[in-house]
């Protein structure tokens, strides 16, 4: 179970630098006025995208192996809270892909200033995800 654990932990963090990583690149990007830094960014959101979804699929494989080998079923609720945060974590993942498509197209509609505040949610997220799972109140 340890290793299992250990490898759910070592994916989570790849996935939440890109997480942390990929709207801090939106925040520059939306304000790029340059065409050669235009397309260096579509790559970087491109491949850090793709990264950070191997980083999620993965965290959530040893997620779910966790879950059904030892939690079976979720009744804590420490757990269950955890679960709804990861749910509320993947919609913004998708979104994440959803803008990097918008960028491509030459769809954005947001400033800068709105990607800064994008940017806060995995930090808040990730604080309460870890307390949740480390401390686990009753
Ligand atoms: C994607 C779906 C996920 C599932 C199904 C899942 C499930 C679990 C389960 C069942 C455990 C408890 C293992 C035990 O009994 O010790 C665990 C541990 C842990 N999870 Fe997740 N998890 C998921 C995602 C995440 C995410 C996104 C984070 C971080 C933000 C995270 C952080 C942790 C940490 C730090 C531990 C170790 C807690 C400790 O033993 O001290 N997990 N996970």
């Amino acid at each position: 179970m340890l290793w299992i654990k250990a490898f759910h932990v070592i994916f989570m963090v790849t996935w939440f630098a890109g997480l942390f990583y990929l709207p801090r690149l939106f925040v520059y990007h939306a304000d790029c006025n340059d065409q050669t830094g235009h397309e260096r960014f579509l790559v970087m959101e491109r491949k850090l995208f793709a990264i950070m979804t191997l980083g999620a699929v993965l965290t959530t494989v040893f997620g779910l192996w966790l879950l059904l080998q030892w939690h079976w079923p979720p009744l804590e609720l420490w757990l269950q809270i955890k679960l709804a945060l990861i749910a509320a974590l993947i919609v913004y993942h998708v979104q994440c892909g959803i803008l990097v498509r918008a960028f491509r197209a030459g769809r954005n509609r947001h400033s800068g200033l709105y990607y800064r505040w994008f940017n806060e949610f995995p930090a808040i997220i990730l604080i309460a995800i870890v307390l949740l799972a480390v401390l686990r109140p009753a």
